[in-house]
């Protein structure tokens, strides 16, 4: 596997949102980099404490974009961050309970999960960028 390579077409025009999806990835980045090395697992539970932060700030912001910009598909999108809030939650207390989580269970979910949800959800919201609020 390899790191995500931030690409232009991730991009939104929303700075703030562009800015956090870029901290997103990084944070993943993290994980792959020492994925093959014995910091693996300490990383993985870094990784995921980071990932219920970013989340918590991260999906209120796209969420008020789209509630400000009247935008249809709202809920369904709200839908989508919630489940992956829910299973990040679930990994997270597994790791708990077992004091241990293969960065295997971990990172090709988190990787997929992002890539496809940026590039098939949050792109959508390119439409609101040359809104007046985002100048
Ligand atoms: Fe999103």
């Amino acid at each position: 596997m390899s790191v995500i390579k931030w690409q232009t077409a991730y991009e939104i025009g929303i700075p703030k949102v562009d800015a956090q999806n870029r901290e997103f990835v990084e944070l993943i980045n993290k994980l792959e980099l020492v994925a093959y090395s014995k910091h693996a697992e300490t990383v993985v539970e870094e990784v995921l404490i980071g990932l219920v932060d970013h989340i918590r700030y991260h999906f209120p912001v796209e969420e008020r974009v789209m509630a400000e910009n009247q935008y249809s598909q709202i809920d369904r999108h709200a839908e989508l961050h919630l489940e992956f809030a829910h299973k990040v939650a679930q990994l997270l207390r597994k790791l708990k309970e077992n004091s241990y989580v293969p960065v295997q269970d971990v990172l090709p979910y988190l990787k997929s999960w992002l890539v496809s949800h940026i590039l098939r959800e949050d792109t959508k919201l390119r439409i609101f960028a040359s809104s007046e609020m985002f100048k």
